[in-house]
């Protein structure tokens, strides 16, 4: 694979958000600016992660709980380092490191549109749920 797994961290969200900016698939909001991704790492320590390969960041998801299901935003890998098993490596740490907080059961958000990613969770064995859809508000 070729790459690092390791903690994200405040340090990366320049690299990070330039990265998801060119990735399609991936829909960043106000929720992701740096302050919002800074809050969700302190309240989620120790679970979103960034793949490196020589300092670079080449993959990179955001991963949070909120004491019952676990939450996955935003995987993405670089365009030419697809096919290796990147994603794959990221999921599985997230999931890893949510199990052991007890945490059996993991969503991710996944446009409608989007085939490839779709593709992605499908070949991982995630069920799509087509009796549920998002429905959003404003506190
Ligand atoms: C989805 C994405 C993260 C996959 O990353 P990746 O590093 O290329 O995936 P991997 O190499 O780990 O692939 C893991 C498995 O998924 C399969 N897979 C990957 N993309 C797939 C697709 N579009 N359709 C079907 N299977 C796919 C691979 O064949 C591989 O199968 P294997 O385990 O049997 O070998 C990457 O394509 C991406 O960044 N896409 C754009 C952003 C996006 O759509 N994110 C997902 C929505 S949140």
């Amino acid at each position: 694979m070729g790459c690092v797994i390791q903690n994200m961290t405040p340090e990366h969200y320049d690299e990070m958000i330039e990265l998801w900016n060119r990735i399609e698939g991936v829909g960043l909001s106000d929720a992701d600016s740096r302050d919002g991704v800074i809050a969700y790492l302190i309240r989620n320590p120790g679970l979103s992660l960034v793949a490196t390969d020589k300092g670079m960041i080449i993959g990179a998801v955001l991963c949070g709980h909120d004491g019952r299901r676990g939450y996955l935003h935003h995987l993405a890998v670089v365009p030419e380092r697809r096919g290796e098993g990147i994603g794959k490596a990221l999921v599985s740490e997230c999931l890893s490191r949510l199990g052991r907080l007890g945490i059996r059961k993991c969503n991710a958000f996944v446009f409608a549109d989007n085939d490839d990613g779709l593709g992605f969770w499908k070949s991982a064995g995630w069920a799509q749920r087509a009796d549920l859809t998002v429905i959003q508000g404003l506190t």
